[in-house]
């Protein structure tokens, strides 16, 4: 059988050992490559590894890359199906094989003596030569290779030669939801290893929390002596533990300690946190403290290189991540790059480091021929778990091993499990596929409901070992377009049961792949079999740009938490480890929205776990509705973030507004001109729709309840709404009476085909410079959920900038609000919109008092809520937004469109995962509510 189809591990490669660098030369591989893509194994030319092969005639390719990326073949998506005949370990003959060539020299200092060649990834298989000796070949895309080279290498032009295979057995064990993408897409390194230098080592530093003492042992071959200046340690035999005070790393406060691991012939620089994982009381520990995983999963991804992730972008997201109150990763679903980690350790992120494992395709043919169950597939299991555990053993940020990603279960992974056990019994062993626990220690589910959780919580599983496991989620809250909503609710149950150790929402990004002016997905590069925009289902954008669901986690899981309590503010440190030391508070009283007066809060010190009631400021008597806002910010700039940066906050109401105040003074209805005349307001007398107000034409509002379904709408109620014929309401006129000092328009609104809608009564009355608008809604027969439930209006496009007074500075949802403060904003129109990659309803504005749509004169109109309502403000109808595939669909026409509302519905997580909570249901019943309308300037 070729080595493409076996279904063993590679061949040729050293044994696994750690990520690390020394003071040995290494020689970056990195850089410009020759390459070419043939069509099939098979038309791949012999001879690529000769010294004498022309390659003169071959294209120049960037390594690390992923080709598909650059221009050959094309990107393909597929969540679960592969996308190729399931007959494994077959692939198909047409295999696309990319031919790679690089010419080196070696420094003029460079050693004689061992090397290695060290390939970081490449993906899915790759036969390697040097010099016209095959080195061998390497499976595992996510996974490193090294092979030994030191007596093949020569002074000046050494030609190595990698050809690498797009599909290969190998290929049935890499079924990770995301992009099908190929070719050696990590850094590619020449290691001089000096004899008698440091092939491997493993530093363990356990800290023990009931006596604050350290224990550092390492685990090597040398003959090797560790230094740690700070803690005065010199030449220190590293075979001989070592125990001495120190401080603990956590994620929270992520003490590293430099030092050094030496022979005579290599310096290795190693990075000590010191820090103990424990199982205990069926709690999840680390020094003794149990954790709540505030976590996110990450992808490699990058919208122009794919998984070619430079340090640069890690560091981005790791950044982005602190920000955001983020601190744990479970690094879905295979070994990140080193460097990430490194980050991890650095910044402070606990971390799930998993193995490059998925075979998630053979779930629809019911896990048939699944090869977690083959003894064919053993060697390659137990290959990739070894080479995830040794490369990354060191790091202090990882604290549990997981075997892969949904890939069923079997023999091949107890046997991983077995063996990262034994190898390693200072970590906990995650794998979500082992449903009964029989071979890991943590208790794992995705998408589980809140009720599942709370079940969970409360011990009710009947099966006894899972029951006293700690529990987690290893995904949750599905971030697909606009959402997840029912993040709170996750958040108290994992307050409130302390065997609910949080969890990792599903995912940290969109996995949009930039093409001209928009992001792609699946689909868009014309495959056969896609699963369209699910790969687009992330808390930041394709470019990093944090969604509103970002904003929204980090305020549900922000660490400090700032509440109005009988007697003043109530403080609570939520971070499992450290106290507020390190936090200013702050406060500014705003009336209406503008600062009157800000100061400094006084709080003492709260422990974790703890919290404190601190007395409100002395504030100044204020007029209208006034607000305290309570900040928590660094004192002084962390490594993540600079001074000021706030990490919690919270919002006292000091003065709330009273009933609304309308202008006195009724004015009635007259007829001029054919026209109704009321106030302000201009109607048209046949469909008593308002037509202009103060003299601006607009087009008045009418019920609507429809908005551009969501993805998460798409897998829960839209096919009833649509079914319902939401989306296309008639309005019936049924009387326009224009007696006296009301106009009062009586609608019914239903969809064609049905016999049930929606009495709609619409009462205007002239209140001095104000029209108000009192709406009645009365279901006739209608049932169910509505998307929304409010009014549309539209109004002249020059009307482009918007001020408000109510919940922002960005879009928010019944179940996603929590990031929404009262204040006030202003957007320009187009800043109102959130740049879903999947067009789809967004930016809806909470709790609204008042807004103001004006040009650039400040002439416009104004909408006064009784007491509130929501809005959203585009240039585009709901009807053309649910239309557009990508952004670049949506073109603004020359009207502003406004939707006025009462109520939403929920956002829920149903794209994967539970729907919208009960609470947040918008049922259809009566509803009134009022508005006013008048002219700004
Ligand atoms: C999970 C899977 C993830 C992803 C997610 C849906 O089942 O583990 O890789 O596919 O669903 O986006």
């Amino acid at each position: 059988m070729s080595y493409v189809e076996d279904p063993g591990p590679g061949h040729g490669s050293a044994p696994p050992r750690a990520a690390f660098t020394s003071d040995a030369p290494a020689l970056p591989l990195s850089g410009t490559w020759r390459f070419r893509l043939f069509s099939a194994v098979a038309a791949a030319p012999a001879g690529v590894e000769r010294d004498d092969f022309d390659d003169s005639a071959w294209d120049e390719l960037p390594v690390p890359s992923m080709w598909q990326l650059h221009g050959y073949g094309t990107p393909a998506y597929t969540n679960v199906r592969y996308p190729f005949p399931v007959d494994p370990p077959h692939v198909p003959s047409d295999n696309p094989t990319g031919d790679h060539r690089r010419r080196f020299d070696l420094p003029a200092s460079w050693p004689a003596g061992p090397a290695v060649l060290r390939f970081d990834g490449i993906d899915s298989c790759a036969r390697i030569w040097l010099n016209g000796v095959e080195l061998g070949v390497t499976k595992g895309s996510r996974l490193p290779a090294e092979f030994e080279v030191g007596p093949l290498l020569r002074p000046r032009d050494n030609v190595l030669a990698v050809r690498v295979h797009q599909w290969s057995a190998g290929s049935y064990l890499e079924d990770q939801d995301m992009w099908w993408l190929s070719g050696i897409f990590r850094d590619v390194t020449l290691l001089a290893r000096p004899a008698g230098g440091i092939g491997d080592y493993w530093l363990r530093a356990d800290y023990d929390h009931t006596t604050g003492l350290g224990t550092v042992r390492v685990e090597t071959e040398a003959d090797a002596l560790l230094a740690i200046p700070e803690l005065g340690v010199s030449a220190h035999p590293a075979g001989l533990p070592l125990e001495l005070p120190v401080e603990p790393w956590s994620a929270e406060s992520p003490r590293l300690y430099d030092g050094s691991l030496s022979t005579a012939a290599e310096r290795v620089p190693v990075r000590i946190g010191f820090r103990t994982v424990a199982i205990d009381d069926g709690l999840l520990k680390v020094n003794g403290r149990r954790l709540l995983l505030r976590g996110v999963n990450r992808h490699e991804h990058h919208p122009r290189t794919g998984r070619a992730v430079p340090r640069d972008v890690a560091l981005a997201d790791v950044l982005l991540m602190k920000r955001h109150n983020v601190n744990a990763v479970r690094t879905s679903h295979y070994p990140p790059d080193p460097a990430f980690l490194e980050l991890c350790d650095e910044y402070g992120l606990w971390v799930i480091d998993e193995c490059d494992l998925e075979t998630h395709g053979f779930g629809p043919l019911e896990w048939e021929r699944n090869p977690s169950a083959d003894p064919a597939w053993e060697d390659a299991y137990l290959d990739r778990m070894r080479r995830t555990v040794e490369r990354d053993k060191n790091r202090p940020s990882v604290i549990l091993w997981s075997l892969g990603n949904e890939s069923h279960t079997g023999p091949n992974l107890e046997r991983m499990a077995e063996w990262t056990h034994h190898r390693d019994p200072t970590r906990p062993v995650h794998y979500e596929g082992d449903h009964d626990c029989s071979y890991v220690d943590v208790h794992s589910r995705m998408y589980a409901t809140h009720a599942e959780v709370e079940s969970i919580g409360l011990r009710e599983d009947v099966d006894p070992r899972r029951r006293d496991l700690p529990f987690l989620l290893c995904e949750y809250g599905h971030a697909m377009g606009n959402g997840p909503g029912g993040l709170l609710e996750y958040r108290e149950l994992f307050e409130r049961y302390p065997n609910c150790q949080g969890g990792f929402v599903w995912e940290w990004l969109d996995h949009g792949l930039l093409a001209g002016d928009h992001f792609a997905y699946g689909g868009d590069f014309g495959e056969a079999i896609h699963d369209g925009n699910f790969v687009i289902d992330g808390l930041v954008f394709p470019d990093r740009t944090p969604s509103p669901g970002l904003v929204e986690f980090a305020k549900v899981i922000e660490p400090v938490r700032i509440e109005a309590a009988p007697g003043g503010i109530r403080v609570s440190n939520h971070y499992d480890f450290v106290s507020t030391a390190h936090l200013t508070f702050t406060w500014v009283l705003e009336s209406e929205g503008i600062p009157v007066e800000e100061g400094i809060l006084d709080v003492p010190t709260v422990q974790s776990g703890q919290n404190a009631l601190v007395p409100l400021p002395r504030l100044p008597a204020t007029g209208g509705e006034s607000w305290l806002t309570v900040s928590a910010s660094l004192t002084s700039a962390s490594a993540w973030a600079p001074a000021g940066h706030v990490v919690g906050w919270g919002q006292l109401p000091v003065s709330r507004a009273v009933d609304v105040v309308w202008p006195v003074g009724r004015g009635p209805v007259f007829r001029t001109g054919g026209r109704l005349r009321l106030g302000v307001g201009e109607f048209d007398p046949v469909t008593g729709r308002l037509i202009a107000l103060g003299g601006h034409p607009v087009r008045g509002p009418r019920l609507d309840v429809w908005r551009a379904t969501t993805d998460n709408d798409r897998a829960e109620s839209a096919s009833e709404w649509w079914e319902a014929g939401l989306h296309r309401l008639q309005h019936r006129v049924i009387a326009v009476d224009a007696d006296g000092d009301d106009l009062v328009v009586r609608t019914r609104v239903a969809p064609p085909a049905q016999a049930s809608g929606l009495l709609t009564d619409y009462t205007w009355t002239a209140l001095g410079d104000r029209l108000r608008l009192r709406v009645e809604i009365t279901p006739d027969g209608l049932a169910g959920t509505l998307p929304r439930l409010g009014l549309t209006m539209a109004v002249p496009g020059a009307f482009g900038s918007a001020e408000w007074f109510g919940g922002g500075p960005g879009e928010a949802y019944p179940d996603s609000r929590q990031a929404a403060r009262i204040g006030r904003f202003s957007r320009g129109v187009d800043d109102l919109q959130t740049p879903y990659v999947f067009p789809q309803e967004n930016g809806n504005r909470v709790d609204v008092r008042w807004l103001r749509l004006t040009d650039a004169e400040g002439t416009g109109i104004r909408v006064d809520g009784d007491p509130a309502f929501d809005f959203t403000a585009r240039r585009w109808t709901s009807a053309a937004l649910e239309a557009a595939r990508h952004t670049t669909d949506l073109h603004a026409g020359d009207l502003v469109h406004l939707t006025l509302d009462v109520a939403q519905h929920g956002l829920g997580s149903a794209s994967c995962g539970p729907g919208v909570l009960p609470r947040y249901r918008l049922q259809v019943r009566k509803t009134e509510f009022t508005l006013g309308f008048g002219v700004a300037n």
